[in-house]
């Protein structure tokens, strides 16, 4: 199905293709028409941060800033979604165009800034919730917010949603908002790490509820960067790391005539920057913490290879839109063979050890 339209939707503007596949999914959602876009995946439970999961492949931030079509979005069949990024205020985001395909390059260049329609919004939207699986809110702050007043606009955002995500993710990667990628370092990224996790102790004793905190991180960050990172996030106690959002790097697309525009690449030219960042990761937390793994994931393969690398639940986005939805199948077929493999082998090393043994 997808094949079929995918042609008349990349003649649009990228971001009418964007709204227009948005609403049609949404329409077929309301019609219980949902099973001509989702062939059914099959059950991978997976167990995360606590969280059950029915699979372990996740709709990436961005595509449903304000939780508007995540009812429909669910039915795709994703074991998880995580919507935003939302920002206290409403926000029109940066001045269009701001949304580059590049089908050549099967990548996305955007400056969106957060475009949303602020917390309240998605307080409501999350209050009429139907979908049933697990539910990421990404929560940033606004362009007019200060570096140093960052920590308030989080912590506002996580007040008023912590009782209604299954998980919330700190948005401190975005390109598009500017400074923002500097909270990572330094003093200003423990302090909003400190911060962060202390209000979460007092939200999970006056609700009883504990609601996992998770930064997502950049792929522009070096080794040690990253090194540095892994410890503070150790030392805070967090609950998990998204590697990796955009890059304002242009590996792989350096001639192409859009690869000037400003803004966050994503799509396959993601893939080993994103991959090389969750292997630093996952050698860094020594298995403390949950990797969620997104970048460049456009086949089974690929999403195989990033649980490899150390991932333990994948995201997608550029991959949705330029495959579809039976990406979706891919992964899960992907993801269960090598699941099969793997055991098949730890089964015959076994074996071999109880030789050697016997
Ligand atoms: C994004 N991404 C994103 N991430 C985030 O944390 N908050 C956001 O609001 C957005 N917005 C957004 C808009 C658009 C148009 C794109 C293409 C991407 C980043 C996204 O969640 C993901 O981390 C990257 O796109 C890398 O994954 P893929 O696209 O290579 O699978």
């Amino acid at each position: 199905m997808y094949d079929l339209i995918k042609p008349w939707l990349f003649k649009l503007s990228a971001e009418q293709a964007h709204e227009l596949s948005l609403d049609a999914l949404s329409a077929l959602s309301r019609l219980g028409l949902s099973h001509w876009v989702n062939r059914g995946i099959p059950e991978i439970p997976t167990q995360v941060m606590g969280l059950q999961f029915k699979n372990p492949i996740g709709l990436a931030a961005g595509l449903d800033k304000n939780a508007d079509y995540l009812t429909a979005l669910g039915q795709l069949g994703f074991g998880f979604i995580e919507v935003g990024t939302v920002t206290p205020k409403p926000q029109t985001g940066n001045p269009k165009p701001r949304l580059f395909r590049i089908p050549e390059h099967q990548c996305i260049i955007n400056r969106m800034g957060f475009n949303n329609k602020g917390v309240d919004h998605m307080v409501r939207q999350l209050n009429k919730r139907r979908y049933s699986g697990v539910l990421g809110v990404n929560i940033g702050k606004n362009r007019d917010t200060s570096n140093e007043e960052a920590l308030n606009d989080y912590l506002l955002c996580m007040e008023r949603l912590y009782a209604l995500a299954d998980y919330l993710c700190i948005n401190l990667s975005s390109p598009n908002t500017p400074g923002l990628r500097s909270l990572q370092k330094g003093d200003a990224f423990t302090h909003i790490l400190d911060g962060l996790k202390s209000r979460q102790q007092q939200l999970k004793d006056q609700q009883g509820k504990y609601t996992p905190l998770v930064v997502k991180l950049s792929p522009d960050l070096s080794e040690d960067e990253l090194q540095w990172i892994a410890e503070q996030l150790i030392r805070y106690e967090w609950d998990a790391v998204i590697a990796t959002n955009t890059s304002t790097g242009r590996d792989g697309i350096h001639q192409h005539r859009l690869a000037a525009e400003t803004g966050g690449l994503s799509g396959a030219p993601l893939f080993d920057k994103a991959q090389q960042t969750t292997q630093v990761l996952k050698r860094a937390l020594a298995d403390k913490m949950p990797i969620i793994g997104v970048g460049g994931i456009l086949s089974g393969h690929q999403a195989a290879a990033r649980a490899q690398a150390g991932a333990d639940l994948i995201q997608l986005y550029s991959g949705l839109v330029f495959k579809g939805p039976k990406l979706l199948n891919e992964i899960a077929d992907a993801l269960i063979s090598t699941h099969v493999q793997r055991s098949k082998r730890s089964d015959s090393e076994t074996a071999n050890t109880r030789k050697e043994f016997a």
